[in-house]
């Protein structure tokens, strides 16, 4: 287990004593402060709460005065459940009831050696789920609203329901919009639903010179990404997104899909040989049988990638069913989701064949 420890001046004495439990216990990551220096408590707050948000630990322990502050702040960061806890019964029910993953305690109010007990009964509780999953689910709702992200979640599929990809969903199923409009808008839809997937993407904080004086300012952090769009109908999103993130690689996966069996067949694949160190959005309008995409999916993994993301503006049931069997570990991001496939395989009410449509081959 890995643990994100921080605390500020009033909390220092107390983090030696969470770092001496922690020793042999837990991989330990010391976001600071390494001194009892005077600090901010919300700047150490913030660098726990993004390590365990983003996955970089699984839970965060932060020290301060009382504990109140650095759980406020913590709690700013999505998806962080921080509260503060100066006793183990609180510990401990903060585990089962609220599945606490930062916990916080006071340097002023407690003594280094209550320290022990009250982690060890945050260790040892589990989370009881049931009922209190269900409270913790409407505090996620609340905060998927909050943080403003407009998608709602079915396991690993998410709807994005921003009112601008709306908007242009409705103009591109329109079977009079022509193929210039219809090429311009599947650009512009890919961009705006990789705007919002992107939205958790790390940061690391850099010192920049403006021409007026040094200051703090963010970079992407950690793994590097690579768009494959799953030729035809898939290029048309490429643009969207490379304006957003020129320096992603690009691969490329020809498949098409045969009309009778409805099976896809590959023609071509070509990725970016570093595949496994990147975090890779395949790309293809349509998602009807899952066909093409499973297949595309299976040859980026035989490659080597592990975290892969599919990107369809829509989605039939059948085709998400098919991805989340048979590759459960990829998130599927869709901007819609229809109701069947008719008996040609097409997606119902869907925009008719996408290939065509951006092509103008029909
Ligand atoms: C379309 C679409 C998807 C596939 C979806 O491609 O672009 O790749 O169908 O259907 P599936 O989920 O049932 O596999 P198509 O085979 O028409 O090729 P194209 O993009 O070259 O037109
Ligand atoms: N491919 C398309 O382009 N459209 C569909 O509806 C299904 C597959």
């Amino acid at each position: 287990m890995k643990i994100a420890v921080g605390c500020d001046h009033a909390g220092f004495v107390l983090k030696s004593a969470v770092l001496e439990y922690l020793k042999g216990r837990a991989e330990v990551l010391d976001h600071g402060t390494f001194s009892g220096d005077r600090v901010d408590y919300p700047d150490i707050a913030f660098k726990v709460g993004r390590s365990v948000s983003q996955g970089e630990a699984d839970r965060g322990v932060l020290l301060c005065g009382t504990g109140i502050g650095m759980a406020i702040a913590a709690n700013k960061i999505k998806g962080i459940r921080a509260a503060t806890c100066n006793d183990p019964e609180l510990a401990s029910l903060s585990r089962a009831h609220n599945d606490l993953n930062v916990l916080a305690m006071g340097g002023r109010v407690i003594e280094p050696a209550q320290v022990a007990p009250i982690l060890d009964a945050w260790f040892s509780t589990p989370f009881e789920g049931g009922r209190h999953l269900i409270r913790l689910d409407k505090i996620a709702a609340c905060e998927a609203s909050a943080f403003n992200v407009h998608f709602s979640s079915v396991g690993s599929v998410m709807v994005l329901h921003h009112p601008l990809i709306q908007h242009k969903m409705g103009i591109i199923r329109d079977k009079k919009t022509t193929v210039k409009e219809f090429r311009e808008l599947v650009q512009e839809l890919a961009g705006l639903m990789v705007y919002e997937i992107t939205r958790n993407l790390p940061l690391t904080e850099i010192e920049v010179e403006t021409p007026l004086a040094v200051t703090k300012a963010f970079t992407l952090s950690g793994k590097k990404l690579a768009v494959v769009p799953v030729l035809r109908a898939g290029l048309g999103m490429v643009d969207g997104i490379l304006q957003l993130i020129p320096n992603a690689k690009v691969g490329h996966i020809g498949l098409y899909r045969d009309p009778e069996t409805l099976e896809p067949v590959e023609y071509y694949c070509k990725l970016p040989p570093d595949v496994g160190e990147r975090e890779i959005f395949v790309l293809d309008p349509m998602l009807a049988t899952g066909g093409s995409a499973t297949a595309a999916l299976s040859l980026i993994k035989d490659r080597g990638a592990e975290k892969i993301s599919l990107v369809s503006l829509i989605a039939a049931p059948e085709g998400v069913n098919r991805v989340q069997a048979e590759h459960p570990d990829v998130d599927i991001f869709i901007a819609a989701l229809d109701t069947h496939l008719n008996e040609h395989g097409y997606i119902m009410p869907g925009l008719g064949d996408a290939g065509d449509r951006l092509f103008g081959t029909k």
